[in-house]
């Protein structure tokens, strides 16, 4: 499923790109992979103990530093490509405009962004399912709405079965 998400992020040889709510660092590495030594990964996540982890497992073009979302702390227009990965249901709701204000900002004019995430629960069972499965309640995170408002290009919309859904988007260019 990963694998799946860095190839439709567009991700290319030599990108400088982003993890957002990189957790353990899993994404990252199939990232870094697709980049290769030509390009860097850089993950963030607000958990001091996951971040630790991550950067002793880290391939060599791949670092991760104590970050939330919505105050990365990185130049303006710094990275082609940001990904998201199960990540934003866990940024509290009135942080969720300012985190995706920050992906905007730091993503380069014509950069890509790709957020995947729990798709909003369409009845009591993929409810339940999707409580089962990240032991805590669902919830509609909206991705489109998130991007859209921040200013994103929305290129694709879909679903991971058989509970995720993802945006794709761009920052416009002009
Ligand atoms: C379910 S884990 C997903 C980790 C990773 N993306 C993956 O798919 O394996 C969610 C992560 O979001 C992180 N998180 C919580 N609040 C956040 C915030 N405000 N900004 C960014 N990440 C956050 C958590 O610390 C946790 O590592």
């Amino acid at each position: 499923m990963y694998d799946g998400l860095v190839r439709r992020s567009g991700v290319r040889p030599g990108d400088r790109v982003l993890d957002v709510g990189s957790g353990t660092g899993y994404l990252s590495g199939r990232a870094a992979l697709a980049v290769g030594p030509s390009g860097r990964v850089e993950g963030v996540d607000p958990s001091p103990t996951v971040v630790a982890y991550a950067n002793e497992q880290a391939p060599a073009n791949t670092t991760f530093r104590v970050a939330g979302a919505e105050r990365l702390p990185f130049e303006d227009a710094s990275f082609d490509l940001a990904l998201s990965c199960l990540a934003v249901h866990h940024i509290p709701a009135d942080d969720r405009v300012q985190a995706f204000a920050e992906l905007f900002r730091v993503l380069k004019p014509g950069g890509r962004l790709l957020i995947a995430d729990f798709r909003p629960p369409t009845g009591r069972l993929s409810r339940l399912a999707i409580a089962a499965f990240s032991g805590h309640g669902a919830e509609d995170v909206r991705l489109t709405d998130l991007a859209l408002g921040a200013g994103f290009y929305i290129v694709e919309t879909g679903r991971r079965p058989p509970l995720l859904c993802f945006v794709r988007a761009t920052r416009p260019s002009g």
